[in-house]
């Protein structure tokens, strides 16, 4: 039995249901029926939730599915989607209400932004958009922390129609500037630094690297925009470079929107996939801002009048646009935007600001939640969390011990018939809306399970010829209709689109992902199927990282896995093989522990800090199949310090053995 079989035995012998609290269930957004009309008439019911949101034209038809796997929503139809999430909540009479309590990561920094204010940031961030020359169409790279300046870019930009890509704060010079090369960003919105655990860091430094990268290319960059923030030192190029406050702050907080069509591009955000180059995911206005808003209502059972919602989740990846812009916004939510880490200054500040802000939705990654069981229970109960009244998770299967210890103790759990529902919601960058999950008044909790697919979403598990496997079996996750949030393409590269997702089986999406269903039917999803490692439920390719080791003179070749890791569910640990000269080089002068600690800086500036290997083996070989297929299945038996699995198929079969004579004569 393999190691994933034997966890998935013990995972299929989970017993424990919390049913939804009967209070929550009697006044819950979403009610059982709604899986029901949504499989009656499939288009009627994503029409019917298109309702919530606020049109310039009504469509004339809910899906073009005309050439699959290229789908249309809402087709004919008008929207804008800054209008949706800002004016019209002011419009409503609601431009009093807070929709952001942001909170700095210096203690004594904070501001309450209500949608008014919102408005007038957003508009003024669009009139110097237009002042700086940028144009419908034209996109947008926002590298920024995560302050308000962030969420008025993302939003001036939805306004304009001038798609944004935001990339990821920890991503290097060199990540920032394939992104922005890729998507043809002409402007970078950024700022000085950022504040990490009580320390400005550098974010501008980044951006001159990107743009002197790019500098005289097809992609050069016409304008910076600086935040300023830290009011640390920076390097200023007067050809490109401008203040946000020289630029912003003079113009007027008045802008007329123009509705833009439905599948007007909205952004497009950078993914790993299984080569070494990042997929631009795009997404386009109504359907997504259809599929997040009623997702976000319906999963969290946001009751936008008395709720406080709070998503951890940072603005550079996907959960950060669809969970705590978009969907939230769109909804009039009152929210949560938190600069800093969990544990800084002290260790629960997370649950101070629960407690301060009385956040009532709580949604965060189970590498988060691994991390707080590890310090213990002690801090988390100094803090009334009584508000809150529902949990959520994402990014990352959620074991059913983390999964227990948030019902129990963020949760207030004292037994099976207390405590608030935890959903555990399954979806991707491409899916851009929750595809799996409990509805909190409906569905039972199950420690580690996503359940099922939300009204309107259907998904399955599928053997290897494509057939929907019986309870109680394993396989591959896949999705048998297009949903309003789906990504449309990759950007510039419709054939990848079609590889990556809709070739392996026909008319069908495959997520990538492997999953079981349990006796019930019930899905669990276990994590990447392919190349992709899922680090702190960040997506990191394998490929990418060895070809960032393999960039560095002193390495030959490398191989790279994801080993289970405790805390952010996996580990990048790679396997390098030394070219000759550098194998003499560090014999001669004891240099092996600076070399791996220089080869971790070598991919950290290379890919990002989030991309560091755990830890770097040096080895003398590396298993292939007599194809010359590198076997990770082995080297991650090695990474987790198990016995070696079946080597049969290897081209040389006595390679195992030296890597590990290697390692453990090294050690
Ligand atoms: C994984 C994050 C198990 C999965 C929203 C997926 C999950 C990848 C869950 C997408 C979950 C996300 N249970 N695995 N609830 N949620 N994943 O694009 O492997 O950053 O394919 O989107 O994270 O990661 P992405």
């Amino acid at each position: 039995m393999t190691e994933q079989s034997e966890t998935l035995s013990n995972l299929m012998h989970e017993e424990r249901r919390f049913a939804p609290p009967a209070d929550l269930a009697a006044s819950a957004n979403v009610k059982e029926d709604a899986y029901a009309s949504a499989s009656n008439d499939f288009e009627g019911f994503w029409a019917e939730q298109a309702e919530r949101l606020t049109w310039g034209t009504k469509w004339d038809r809910v899906l073009d599915w005309d050439n699959p796997p290229f789908a249309k929503w809402y087709t004919g139809g008008t929207i804008n989607a800054a209008v949706n999430c800002v004016d019209r909540h002011v419009d409503a009479g609601n431009g009093d209400k807070v929709a952001i309590h942001w909170v700095g990561e210096p203690e004594d920094d904070a501001r309450d932004i209500t949608y008014s204010d919102l408005r007038d940031e957003v508009n003024k961030a669009t009139n110097a958009l237009i002042s700086l020359g940028v144009k419908k169409g034209d996109r947008v790279a926002i590298y920024l922390p995560m302050i308000p300046e962030c969420v008025f870019t993302m939003l001036a930009c939805a306004r304009l129609g001038a798609p944004h890509t935001v990339v990821f704060g920890g991503f290097s010079a060199d990540a920032l500037a394939s992104r922005v090369e890729d998507c043809g960003a002409k402007v970078i919105v950024t700022s000085d630094g950022g504040y990490r655990r009580g320390a400005p860091s550098g974010l501008k430094p980044a951006v001159d690297g990107a743009v002197a990268k790019l500098a005289g290319g097809d992609a050069a960059v016409e304008h910076v925009l600086v935040v300023r923030r830290t009011g640390q030192e920076v390097d200023w190029n007067e050809s490109v470079d401008k203040w946000w406050h020289d630029v912003v702050d003079g113009q007027s907080v008045e802008h007329e929107a123009e509705m833009h069509d439905s599948e007007h591009p909205l952004y497009v955000m950078y993914t790993s996939g299984t080569t070494g180059k990042p997929k631009g995911i795009l997404h386009t206005t109504a359907g997504y801002l259809v599929g997040t808003s009623y997702t976000h209502w319906a999963v969290f059972d946001l009751k936008p009048e008395t709720d406080v919602y709070w998503c951890t989740a940072d603005v550079g990846w996907v959960t950060g646009h669809s969970y705590m812009v978009y969907g939230p916004l769109a909804n009039g939510a009152t929210q949560v935007m938190y600069e800093g880490t969990p544990d800084s200054p002290r260790k629960g500040r997370w649950w101070e600001i629960v407690e301060k802000y009385g956040v009532t939705i709580f949604y965060t990654a189970p590498t988060a939640i691994r991390t707080f069981m590890k310090q213990g229970r002690e801090i988390p109960d100094q803090h009334d969390l009584s508000s809150i009244r529902l949990l959520g998770s994402v990014g990352e299967p959620i074991n059913p011990e983390a999964y227990m210890w948030y019902r129990e103790v963020i949760g207030g759990a004292d037994g099976p018939d207390s405590g608030v529902p935890v959903v555990d919601t399954w979806w991707q960058t491409e899916t851009g809306q929750i595809m799996i999950s409990p509805l909190p008044g409906v569905t039972h909790g199950k420690p580690g399970s996503a359940m099922k697919a939300l009204p309107g979403i259907e998904a399955d598990v599928v053997n290897d010829q494509g057939e929907s496997v019986p309870n109680g079996s394993g396989g591959y996750l896949i999705l048998r209709k297009p949903w309003p949030a789906m990504l449309r393409t990759i950007w510039g590269d419709d054939q990848r689109f079609k590889d990556t997702y809709w070739s392996r089986w026909p008319d069908v999406y495959f997520a990538g992902d492997g999953a079981k269903k349990d006796e019930d039917g019930d899905i669990w999803v276990l994590g990447r199927v392919d190349d992709v490692m899922n680090v702190s439920g960040h997506r990191l390719s394998t490929t990418e990282i060895e070809s960032a080791l393999v960039s560095h003179p002193k390495v030959a070749e490398a191989a790279v896995v994801g080993a289970t890791d405790e805390t952010t569910g996996q580990a990048v640990c790679a396997f390098v093989i030394l070219r000759e000269s550098a194998v003499t080089e560090a014999d001669e002068n004891g240099e092996g522990s600076d070399l791996v600690q220089e080869l971790r800086n070598h991919v950290a500036k290379e890919i990002g800090a989030i991309a560091k290997p755990r830890q770097i083996m040096i080895v003398p070989e590396l298993p292939k199949t007599r194809s010359g297929k590198i076997m990770r299945r082995l080297l991650r038996d090695v990474a987790e310090n198990r016995e070696i699995g079946d080597v049969t198929t290897l081209a040389d079969s006595s390679v195992m053995q030296m890597i590990q004579s290697g390692l453990s004569g090294s050690s």
